[in-house]
Order: structure tokens, then C-alpha cells, then sequence
């Protein structure tokens, strides 16, 4: 019996030339699975369109599943839970889809009795690592094929081949940009992006094209570490994205340009744009630095590197992230309260206000005011202790640099 592989599908070129490959070089049975991670499936051509091009490419079936709520709620989430930024930069748009789709790989391939799962990624990026480790942490037993790995096709072979096979592609020989999309933005690659000292070409950006120059203000509130509302509007999380992406996106806010280092030892130059996830970012940042106990905000702040680095690096699914989520989990009990927002064309987001019920800002100890409550005589004998060690060391051992430099 042929074996059975389900392959991520996309829709696009190289996912299309797969599904023929691998049944001509492997003798294979191919099933497609296309997962929504919010990248717009339907948005220039329909999915009756798609699934008729991965059955013409050969496929058995081509399943369409909608995992936008999941994506937002259990993926986005924890990533603003973790302030998640790869190199203190990068809000891990592609690394958070690559587990989502994961998922939905092994369960299809449960149930269409597949051995096997599949993907179109090269062999030089970082969405290899993360279908592979990522489907054998869920799946130990599943095989996983990567045919662009082994086809050596240009992406012109591609077109022909995919020509002869009489598959219906829109691409065409020339393709400047590599772009992957989601709910938490876009990852935009390749042409002349690729010299890192050429500024960003205009065209690939869609979401944070300035439509308008005023300023914008938005009130995000959340609950336990979690956007619940904006501007009041309860709403799920998906949607209060893709609205944000929206409101900040037309203020021309949200773009990256940056040299990364990949899982694969090499660096690349990749621009971003992610308008809703830099933004909650920065709101959950400034909403915990009222409502966090110090050390445990610094202690966070220690962990919070790490927990991008893995899931960058496709551990989404390993012991050592799982560890860190329950942390993460914990020290969100008291991240409630709103962020006020005001975006400014273009492209800059300040911070303009933050309140909550759990907030550890006390005014009478804060304030210079008459209402002041901090007891001043008590610092006395606290700064004497604190500083007795280094008084002892000056007068026994001496200070080095006691003395300014004489000119
Ligand atoms: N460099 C980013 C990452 O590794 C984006 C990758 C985008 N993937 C793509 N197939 N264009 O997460």
C-alpha cells in the first residue's frame, strides 16, 4: 500500500509543485491541509479555487481548517504573556504559526491514516526546524518529508514543472518577495531586502501603508495578562488584533527592518510588519510595570529572552517552554487594568497612561505632595545598613578612585 503523507499546504507555487513530486519521486498519496492562521485565505481567491489546484496537483483531499481563535488565544497570548520579542526585537510571526499548523498536521494525519507529514520549506530557514522537531514532540512515530529540500528546482523548474503537470498557478517566473502572514503580521524576505544596506522597498508593506496623519489614541484593557477590549468593545482576541492591526497599521506603525541570526547558523536580513503585536507588547510591558512585584517583574524580565529564543527555535512544544509558560501563568494573575495608546503618523506609538485595580502604585508613598505617607526618618537607618559593607571596605581597604584625575 502507498504510503500516505499530509502535506502543509499554502496554496502557492511550491506547495503545488510538492504535491505532484512527491508522487512521481516517492509514490506517494497526498493529502493537503491548508490552516488559516489569519493570513487572508480567501482574500484573492476563493478556497474552492485553492483545493481545485491541490486536486489537480494530485492530492486525495484538501482540507481547509480554521484555526484563527486557536492561533489568537493560545499562541498570540502567551506570546504577549512573555513580551516576546526574538533579539529583543522580532514578535515571532512565523515562529508562532509553525506549532499551530504542527498540530493540525498530526491530528489530519491521524485521521487520514497517514505515516507521514510534510512541508515546502528549504533547507536554509528556520520554518524547517520548527515543522520537524515541533510534529515529533506531538508525534514521535510520524516521518517528516521536506521535497524542497531535495527537488533542486529553481523557481523557474518550478513553473515549468508545474506547467507540464498542468497545475493552475498564478505565479510566474519572476517573484521578488518571500512573504508568510498571520494574525500576528507579516514576515516579508528575499529580493532587495537581501542587501542590508539598501533601505526597505515600499511595496511589499500592506498593513502599515499611513492612510491618515492624525493622531490616534486606543484604550486596551486587559485581564489576567489578556486584551480583552478595546476602547471599551469587549472582544475575542482574534478579532481585537486584527482590529488593531487595523487602527495602528493605518498610522504606518509596526514595521521592523533587522538582521537576525537563524536557528541554521546564518544571518539574515528580514523586514516586518506587525502593527497589533508590537503594540500589545508595549501595552502589557507598561501594564506590569504597575502591577508587578519588583522582583518578580525582574526576575520575568530575565526569562522572557529565553522563552522567545525557544519558541524561535522551534521548542514550542518541548519541557523547558512548558516550564516557563506555567511561570509566565503565574506571575499574570494581577495583569489587569487598561493602557492608553496614542499612535502618531508616522509610525510612533507612546504610552500616554496606565491604570488598574491591582496596581501597587501607591500615591501617598509616591508623591512630594502634602499627602505624602512615606515615613522619611525610617530611610535613615535603612540606607546606614545598606551601605555599612562599602563604608567598612572604604575605610579599611580604600576606594581606587578616590581621587579626580588631576589635569
Ligand atoms: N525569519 C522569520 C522567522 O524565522 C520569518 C520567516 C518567514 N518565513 C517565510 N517562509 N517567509 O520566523
Amino acid at each position: 500500500m502507498a504510503k500516505r503523507v499530509v502535506l502543509a499546504y499554502s496554496g502557492g507555487l511550491d506547495t503545488s509543485v510538492a504535491v505532484r513530486w512527491m508522487i512521481e519521486e516517492w509514490g506517494v498519496e497526498v493529502v493537503c491541509v491548508l490552516v488559516d492562521v489569519g493570513q487572508d485565505v480567501e482574500s484573492s481567491e476563493s478556497f474552492e479555487d485553492i483545493r481545485a489546484r491541490a486536486l489537480a496537483a494530485g492530492a486525495l483531499e484538501c482540507v481547509l481548517v480554521d484555526a484563527k481563535t486557536e492561533m489568537a488565544e493560545e499562541f498570540c497570548a502567551r506570546a504577549i504573556a512573555a513580551n516576546a520579542l526574538y533579539e529583543s526585537k522580532y514578535p515571532l510571526v512565523s515562529a508562532l504559526s509553525r506549532p499551530v499548523i504542527v498540530r493540525h498536521l498530526v491530528d489530519q494525519a491521524r485521521r487520514f491514516g497517514a505515516q507521514a507529514v510534510a512541508h515546502g520549506c528549504t533547507g536554509k530557514g528556520n520554518d524547517q526546524v520548527r515543522f520537524e522537531v515541533g510534529t515529533h514532540a506531538l508525534a514521535p512515530d510520524l516521518e517528516v518529508l521536506a521535497p524542497a529540500r531535495n527537488w533542486g528546482m529553481t523557481r523557474a523548474d518550478s513553473v515549468d514543472y508545474a506547467r507540464k503537470w498542468d497545475i493552475p498557478i498564478k505565479a510566474t517566473k519572476e517573484k521578488i518577495y518571500s512573504i508568510d502572514e498571520n494574525l500576528w503580521g507579516r514576515a516579508i524576505e528575499c529580493g532587495a531586502i537581501e542587501d542590508p544596506w539598501a533601505a526597505p522597498p515600499e511595496e511589499p508593506y500592506t498593513l502599515t501603508r499611513v492612510v491618515d496623519t492624525a493622531p490616534v489614541e486606543v484604550t486596551v484593557r486587559f485581564e489576567s495578562g489578556v486584551p480583552v477590549a478595546l476602547d471599551g468593545e469587549a472582544l475575542p482576541l482574534a478579532a481585537l488584533i486584527a482590529r488593531l492591526n487595523g487602527v495602528a497599521g493605518a498610522t504606518g506603525y509596526g514595521r521592523l527592518d533587522m538582521v537576525e541570526n537563524r536557528r541554521v547558523g546564518i544571518k539574515s536580513r528580514e523586514v516586518y510588519e506587525c502593527p497589533a503585536a508590537l503594540a500589545l507588547i508595549a501595552a502589557h510591558r507598561d501594564l506590569e510595570d504597575l502591577v508587578l512585584e519588583r522582583d518578580v517583574h525582574h526576575e520575568k524580565a530575565r526569562l522572557e529572552p529565553r522563552w522567545s529564543e525557544l519558541v524561535y527555535d522551534g521548542m514550542w512544544f518541548s519541557p523547558l517552554k512548558e516550564a516557563l509558560d506555567a511561570f509566565m501563568d503565574e506571575t499574570q494573575r494581577h495583569v489587569t487594568g487598561e493602557v492608553r495608546l496614542r499612535f502618531e503618523a508616522p509610525g510612533l506609538l507612546r504610552i500616554v497612561g496606565r491604570r488598574s485595580p491591582k496596581a501597587l502604585y501607591d500615591y501617598g508613598l509616591a508623591t512630594y505632595d502634602a499627602e505624602d505617607t512615606f515615613r522619611h526618618a525610617d530611610s535613615e537607618g535603612f540606607v546606614r545598613i545598606y551601605g555599612l559593607g562599602v563604608q567598612t571596605w572604604a575605610a579599611r581597604q580604600g576606594a581606587k578612585n578616590a581621587t579626580p584625575p588631576q589635569s
